[in-house]
Parts: C-alpha cells; sequence; structure tokens
C-alpha cells in the first residue's frame, strides 16, 4: 500500500484542511519557521565579514570581541527561533491528531456488530495509533520542515548570488548530481521502508500471538518450534533493517563527499583568483570562503533530508486514507426510533422473526413466540442452535431480516435505540472485564452508582461473601479480561452488573463451561433472585437451573421445536426429555 509512488492528492488536500481547526498555531509554527530560514543564513555572512574584517587584518581586538559577541546573539536566536518552530509544530499537529483520534475512537465506537465481525482487531488499533502517529509527522515535522528547508536553501542561493556569482556558479555546480542521487535513494528507500514495515508487522503479530496463546504452546509442547520459526521472523526482521541501513550508509557519505567538492571548487578558484591581489582583497576573499563553507553545508543538508521527508508525507498520506475511509464510513444500526417513554411491563411478541448473519444463511426461521410480562422464559437446545443470537436481536446488536418484534403494540425500532438498551441488562455468554478493579467492573465507571449500591446488589446476588474473600475485596484488579477469576465467578460479577442497573427486561446467557457444586448453587439463587418479578429470558445449558421457569422453549437448528412447561414437555417425551434424562443421568 504504503509503494504507491504518487501522492494522492485527494486525500493530502483533505488532510491539509485540517490546518484551519487550529489557524493560530499555524500561523505561529509558519512564521518561526519563515524567520529560521532567513536567521540561519544570515550567521554565516556575519562570520564571513568578521574574518574579512578583524581576523585576516588581525588588528583591532575590541571590535573583534563585540562580532563575537553578535555572533553568539545569532546563535542565541537561531536556537531560539528551533525550538519555537519545533515546538508549535509539534503542538499544531499534536492537537490536530488530538481531535482526528477523539473522532475516530467515536466513530468506532458506534458501529454495529457485524462491521466488527468483519473487521479485525488489530487493524482498527492500527488505525487508532500507528495510522495516526504517522500522520501527526505530516503536520510536525514533514510539511513544516519542508517548507523551511525550501526557504532556506532559496535563500542560501540567493545570498550566494548576491555575494560573487562566480563563485556561488561554482559551488552549485555539484547540485545536480546530488539531486539525481537523491532521486535514486528515495526510491531505493521506498522499498526498504516497506520491507522494514512488513518484517516488524510480521514480528508484533508473531510474539503478539505466541504470548497470548503460550499456555497453548506449552501445552502441546510446542515451545522448540515455534521459536524455530521466530528464528526465521527475526532474521528477515534483521535483513530488512540492514538493507535500510545499507541505501542510508551509500548515499550519506556520497552527500558529504559532494558537498567537500563543491568546497574545493571554490577553494581552487579562489587560490588562482589571488594571484597579484591586494591585501583588502585577500582578506575579502577570506572571509567569502569562510561564508561560502558555511553556506555548502546548509544546501547540502536540506536536500539530504527532502527525500525523507517526501517519505513522511506519502506515508501519512496513505494512512490517512485508511482513517479517512473509516470517518467517512456509516454503518451504524439504524436508529430513527423516538419512543424514549413507555410501559416496558408488556408482552414481548416475536412473529415469523427470520434472521441470517450473513446472505441468506438463516440462523433464525420464523419464530413466532410471546414472553409475558415479568415471566421467566428459557431457551435450550443445542450448541449452535441459535439461542445467542436470539439475545442479539433483542438488544438490537443486528437487525433482522424478516418478521417483528414488538413490545406490546410497539414495534422495538420504534424504540429510541440507547433507551431500549437501558432497559435491558444481558449478561453474556463470555462476559467480558476490563483490567480493572471489580468494582469499576460492576459499575463501569459509572459515577452514579455507589459502592453500597454495588455492596447492597453483591449481597442480594449472594456473591458479597465471596467478593470479600478475595484478597483486596471489591478492590481487587481482575487482570486482563478477568484472567484472574474462573468463568462461573466472572459470570457472577456480571449477574450483580445487572441487577444494580436494575433493568425492565433480563437476560441470562448462561457460559457452557461447568463449573463446580459450591458455585453451582451460587448462579442458581442468583438466577432466582434477578428473575423474580421481572421479564426474564434465561438460556440456559444446565437443565437444573430452569425447571421452575414459566416457558421452556426448545430450538433446533434455528427453530422452535418444543415449547411448554418443565412438566409438559416431559410429558411430551421429545427432545426436551431426552434431554433431560442424559444430563441427569451422567450427573
Ligand atoms: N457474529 C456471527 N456472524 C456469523 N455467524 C454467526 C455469528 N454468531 C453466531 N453465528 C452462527 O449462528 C449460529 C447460531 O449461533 P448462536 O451463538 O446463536 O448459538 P447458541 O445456540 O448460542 O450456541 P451455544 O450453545 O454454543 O452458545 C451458529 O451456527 C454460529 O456459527
Ligand atoms: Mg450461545
Amino acid at each position: 500500500m504504503e509503494s504507491k509512488s504518487k501522492l494522492n492528492v485527494v486525500v493530502f488536500k483533505r488532510l491539509l484542511s485540517y490546518w484551519k481547526t487550529y489557524k493560530r498555531l499555524f500561523v505561529i509554527a509558519v512564521l518561526c519557521t519563515i524567520l529560521l530560514a532567513f536567521i540561519g543564513p544570515a550567521r554565516p555572512l556575519i562570520i564571513g565579514q568578521m574574518v574579512s574584517k578583524y581576523i585576516a587584518k588581525g588588528q583591532d581586538a575590541n571590535m573583534l570581541l563585540i562580532w563575537t559577541l553578535i555572533i553568539g546573539g545569532a546563535l542565541i536566536l537561531e536556537a531560539l527561533f528551533q525550538f519555537l518552530a519545533s515546538y508549535f509544530a509539534n503542538l499544531f499537529a499534536q492537537s490536530i491528531i488530538r481531535d482526528l483520534r477523539k473522532k475516530l475512537v467515536g466513530k468506532i465506537l458506534t458501529f454495529r456488530m457485524q462491521f466488527f465481525d468483519k473487521t479485525p482487531i488489530g487493524a482498527l488499533v492500527t488505525r487508532v495509533v500507528s495510522d495516526l502517529e504517522a500522520i501527526t509527522e505530516v503536520f510536525s515535522s514533514g510539511l513544516m520542515n519542508i517548507a523551511g528547508d525550501l526557504l532556506s536553501v532559496f535563500v542560501v542561493i540567493v545570498a550566494m548570488f548576491v555575494l560573487d556569482w562566480q563563485l556561488a556558479i561554482l559551488t552549485l555546480t555539484p547540485i545536480p548530481i546530488l539531486i539525481f542521487a537523491t532521486r535514486i535513494f528515495a526510491r531505493v528507500i521506498r522499498g526498504t521502508l516497506k520491507q522494514e514495515q512488513k518484517a516488524v508487522t510480521a514480528l508484533n503479530t508473531f510474539v503478539q500471538e505466541r504470548l497470548t496463546g503460550v499456555s497453548l504452546v506449552q501445552l502441546f509442547n510446542r515451545e522448540d518450534k515455534e521459536f524455530q520459526s521466530f528464528k526465521k521472523i527475526n532474521k528477515n526482521h534483521l535483513k530488512a533493517h540492514i538493507n535500510a541501513v545499507w541505501a542510508y550508509s551509500i548515499f550519506f557519505p556520497i552527500v558529504e563527499l559532494l558537498s567537500s567538492l563543491s568546497i574545493a571548487l571554490m577553494l581552487v578558484w579562489c587560490a588562482f583568483s589571488m594571484k597579484g591581489a591586494s591585501t583588502e582583497e585577500i582578506s575579502n576573499r577570506f572571509g567569502q570562503v569562510v561564508t561560502f563553507t558555511l553556506w555548502v553545508y546548509m544546501l547540502y543538508r536540506p536536500i539530504r533530508q527532502l527525500a525523507d521527508k517526501f517519505n513522511i508525507l506519502q506515508r501519512g498520506t496513505v494512512r490517512a486514507e485508511r482513517v479517512f475511509e473509516i470517518l467517512d464510513r456509516e454503518d451504524q444500526i439504524q436508529n430513527d426510533g423516538e419512543i424514549v417513554d413507555c410501559d416496558f411491563n408488556k408482552t414481548i411478541k416475536f412473529d415469523s422473526v427470520s434472521f441470517a448473519y450473513t446472505d441468506e444463511d438463516w440462523v433464525l426461521k420464523d419464530i413466532s413466540l410471546d414472553i409475558e410480562p415479568g415471566s421467566t422464559v428459557a431457551f435450550v437446545g443445542a450448541t449452535g442452535a441459535g439461542k445467542s443470537t436470539i439475545v442479539n436481536l433483542l438488544g438490537r446488536f443486528y437487525e433482522f431480516q424478516k418478521g417483528e418484534i414488538r413490545l406490546g403494540a410497539i414495534d422495538l425500532k420504534s424504540l429510541e435505540l440507547h433507551y431500549l438498551r437501558k432497559n435491558i441488562s444481558i449478561v453474556l455468554q463470555d462476559v467480558f472485564l476490563f483490567s480493572d478493579s471489580i468494582l469499576n467492573n460492576i459499575t463501569l465507571s459509572d459515577p452514579n452508582i455507589s459502592k453500597e449500591q454495588v455492596i447492597e446488589a453483591a449481597k442480594a446476588v449472594g456473591v458479597h461473601e465471596f467478593i470479600n474473600q478475595l484478597p483486596e475485596g471489591y478492590e481487587t484488579q481482575v487482570g486482563e479480561r478477568g484472567g484472574v477469576l474462573s468463568v462461573g465467578q466472572r459470570q457472577l460479577l456480571a449477574f450483580i452488573r445487572a441487577y444494580v442497573y436494575n433493568p425492565h427486561i433480563l437476560i441470562l446467557d448462561e457460559a457452557t463451561s461447568s463449573v463446580d457444586n459450591e458455585l453451582e448453587e451460587l448462579i442458581q439463587n442468583a438466577t432466582n433472585k434477578l428473575t423474580k418479578g421481572r421479564t426474564s429470558i434465561v438460556i440456559a445449558h444446565r437443565l437444573s437451573t430452569i425447571q421452575s421457569a414459566d416457558k421452556i422453549v426448545v430450538l433446533e437448528k434455528g427453530e422452535i421445536v418444543e415449547n411448554g412447561t418443565h412438566k409438559e414437555l416431559m410429558q411430551l417425551g421429545g427432545y426436551y426429555k431426552t434431554l433431560h434424562e442424559m444430563q441427569f443421568s451422567e450427573d
């Protein structure tokens, strides 16, 4: 992607248009850069003057001191403006990126689940972190430096011609060679940078994956094998870097050589032209040589860096294209519902609902079902039957293609999305915890929920004792994704979360993994507490949990095959009875 050799002008222009959001910072940075482009080349001129007038002739010690002070002052001024230019350019760039990042993350958070099903999280992380970093460089070191460098090169060249046009032409003779070499270098370095980036990505991905799955690696004795693969990737990484180093280590000496050539040409020319000159002329020449020598370096350094700087612009533009793609994307669940106040004590009615995650691959087929207010409905069925999918539809995380879900007489889609979700609590099958304390994981850092409320909820659900037993109670850190806790324990925390939010509709999607008897009892009690007097949907894997449910719905391959109370279904002697007998004979 980064190999496109032309700049995408449309994207580049769009990127540049962001300067308007921080006009003042931009103007200050530009002014400092412009001043710097003039102050820099002025110093050699002053030094040259000093050499001609006071050093070559070696008379006035006082004046020499004064001129030295002036040069010192110029140096300090230059340093000051260098600092200001770089400070404001970076502040300008970071401010733009901060806004962009805010917009980007805000946008990503609104996307519907389908987007996340298709997009690897790693890619999104790359957008938010390293892509934006590359864009920052466009504004901080890319643009400003190129502009500043070009300006100072221009100033130096003009000054050279004004001071002595013959000397100027002589000094500039090697420049075409330099430009030619720079172009070749730019092409080579672009290729190696691409290689380098690929190698870094490969290394990152490998290390991250193997470390995340380190228990799997050890479990299957893969340490040696994985280490061998790693050695290969590591070697490629080295190779890619060395290639880049090669390009640099050839190019830089060439630049040095050319600048020395400039100086040599100038010296030879001066030596010849000074034959038979007066002392006055000779001391003038002396000063000029010093000035030109210093200018030569001011000329070569920026031209040498131009190739690098142009790469920065190009890379930033390619990355910006990917970031803009996300910013322009409209991939939210439709939210045109306007109802923000309604009675949730109504029957939830599924009316011939059919749904497919992709195309015509129907996961739910023609589901019709009534869930009475205040009742508990349980779903059972084999893995992949579509139980969790029903939850996804009720929370409107996915749009269903056919049929209707109603709350009383109201279509679910005419409820405002956030209002709907506020009134439904879902305990997901796969409980996600942030790497934070237990308390913050329960409240989700909502300041409106006090610790007292949480403790009260934990007591009600019957989990308070368990949390208190942990080393730091409610302040215990749960580790990344809650790794410190067992699956069942994580689910209990999610129960408290659901209880604290006190929803009208509660959905529990039981974790599949089996838990020990003590935990099972806790979960059972918590479930009873939570579902009491509330419209509840319980997806159960252990049938013992749901015997008292008001209605049990058996799903098979996305269809309702049986529907009734525990007693009715046992009498029916179908799928449910078989399942029940299987489970209880296991125990
Ligand atoms: N995000 C998704 N994108 C595409 N297909 C999906 C997605 N989530 C689930 N499916 C598919 O839909 C079907 C139903 O999945 P679902 O998660 O509803 O099953 P389940 O009944 O909850 O199973 P389990 O008891 O294992 O939790 C499965 O075939 C699954 O492969
Ligand atoms: Mg499921």
